[in-house]
């Protein structure tokens, strides 16, 4: 009878969670969305309390607040732009979390002298391997991005050979473990080589490519606790692994697509090492490229019917989000139509410009996706890039040497007018150069992205 009611209570949580993270599919629900989670966790845990047979409350207490104040903090604290770390941290957590309840099922078992059914033990070794793997290498994610290690592709002579042999000796500690469970030594070098192969696979992977890695590793910490579900026989934490398992797929397939890379190339490829030489065509010659004042491109805009704005990384790196909603602001009380053009990769962690934007309370209906957008530009009058560079390079639509070739880009070119505000001719993230920079129809605002619009609010004010 319990066991059907905790069970229910279990599927309870799981609906919640799924129509969870329907809502967080739309900026505009998202907020309710994760209630509606939390209220599932919420449930989940309340539920494990009260139906597991718990054996020492004042412990779990004390980790309740231990953790809940832990948290608490990071919410109250980690600024936007860190919070692919933070995201890395928590995953690591939710690896080490899975194996450690796996290590202990395991001492468990071998402390009460029993045999280990099948089972239990494929699954106790899963989550070992999945676990301490997930742990170690959202470890090295985080040094990476915090800068606390080096966030270039460290690579060596025989890399993958290396990581090879290390997997194939797991996947044969794995396989003699099932058969004798018991071999407590064994069991100890599954888990340090997990460790090992955590960090050898995340080390040659560059910074800038980690946010697809980290989603990975999200989807990894779900799979280890779903293993660890069944270790323990519960319910709600196969569903509920099984679920950021799904979803950490998901999101890692639409990165990898809209940066028009293969899952192996970002894995294996050590992206972003080598850097092109920018305003050398093919030929060798010096291409020209043309810079306006902030007063022209002001009066551009002030006369404008339509703007589009492309924001990219460039808007996080100055914080441009507060000055460029002013200009907006500006524009629209001229008339002036303004839509924000949102690329699915720009900036450097999934819906990184929507964030940003929502900061500054543009609404969500200025926001376009890429698609609603490109039909739009040959008719908008004036594009302005903002510290975006890869996800604006028409190279991307017919240059089969460039290693964007392929991947879908906002159409700014097709603007009567494209501007474009960066403080240089520096390439972007997948180093190379831009030739959008230098089409007869484009104009470069150099500087900051923040001071500019701040000359560029003063200037529309005057015209
Ligand atoms: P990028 O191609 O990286 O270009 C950003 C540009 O911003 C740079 O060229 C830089 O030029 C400019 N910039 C930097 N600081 C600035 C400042 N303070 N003011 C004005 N401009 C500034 O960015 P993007 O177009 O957003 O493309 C994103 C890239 O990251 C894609 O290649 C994508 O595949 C990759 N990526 C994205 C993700 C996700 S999930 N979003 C994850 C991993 C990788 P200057 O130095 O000349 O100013």
């Amino acid at each position: 009878m319990t066991a059907a009611i905790s069970n229910l209570a279990y599927l309870l949580a799981a609906v919640l969670f799924i129509f969870g993270l329907k809502r967080l599919s739309s900026p505009a629900t998202a907020r309710s969305g994760n209630m509606v989670a939390s209220l599932g966790m919420l449930i989940a845990i309340v539920t494990t309390l009260l139906f597991e047979g718990i054996l020492n409350w004042p412990m779990i207490i004390i980790g309740i607040v231990i953790g809940s104040t832990i948290g608490l903090t990071f919410a109250k604290t980690v600024t936007m732009t860190a919070m692919p770390q933070m995201v890395a941290l928590l995953n690591g957590f939710g690896g080490g979390a899975s194996a450690v309840v796996a290590s202990a099922e395991y001492a468990r078992y071998i402390n009460a002298g029993g045999e280990i059914p099948l089972n239990f033990g494929i699954a106790i070794q899963l989550s070992i391997v999945i676990g301490w793997l997930t742990f170690s290498g959202s470890v090295i994610a985080f040094g990476k991005l915090q800068e606390l290690v080096t966030g270039r592709a460290v690579t060596y002579p025989l890399q993958k050979t290396v990581n090879a042999v290390l997997l194939t000796g797991m996947l044969l500690l794995v396989v003699t473990l099932v058969a004798q469970p018991d071999n407590v030594p064994l069991f100890l070098a599954l888990s340090a080589a997990a460790l090992l192969l955590g960090i050898l696979s995340v080390i040659p992977i560059g910074g800038a490519d980690m946010p697809v890695v980290i989603s990975l590793l999200n989807s990894y910490s779900g799979l280890a606790a779903s293993m660890t579900g069944f270790v323990i026989n519960n319910e709600g934490l196969i569903i509920s692994g099984a679920l950021v398992g799904a979803s950490g797929l998901i999101l890692t397939n639409i990165m990898c697509k809209a940066m028009n890379r293969s899952l192996a190339n970002v894995l294996f490829g050590a992206f972003g090492s080598t850097v092109q030489e920018i305003g050398a065509g093919g030929d060798g010659g010096e291409k020209s490229y043309r810079s306006l004042s902030h007063e022209d491109a002001a009066t551009m805009l002030a006369y404008a019917k339509q703007v589009v704005i492309a924001p990219g990384y460039g808007l996080a790196v100055s914080q441009a989000q507060h000055a460029v909603r002013e200009l907006a602001d500006l524009l629209q009380a001229r008339g002036v139509i303004v839509k924000y053009a949102i690329h699915p990769v720009a900036g450097r962690m999934p819906g990184h410009m929507n964030v940003l934007l929502a900061e500054a309370d543009v609404p969500y209906d200025q926001l376009y996706d890429m698609d609603q957008i490109n039909p739009e530009m040959p008719r908008t009058d004036v594009s302005v890039t903002v510290g975006a560079n890869d996800v604006v390079n028409p190279a991307a639509r017919h240059d089969t040497t460039s290693p964007l070739y392929g991947m879908p880009i906002l159409d700014v070119d097709k603007a009567h007018h494209a501007i474009v505000m960066k403080r240089s001719m520096r390439p972007g993230f997948a180093g190379v150069d831009n030739e959008l920079f230098y089409l007869p129809n484009t104009s470069m605002l150099f500087g900051d992205a923040k001071d500019s619009f701040k000359k560029l609010i003063e200037a529309v004010k005057e015209v």
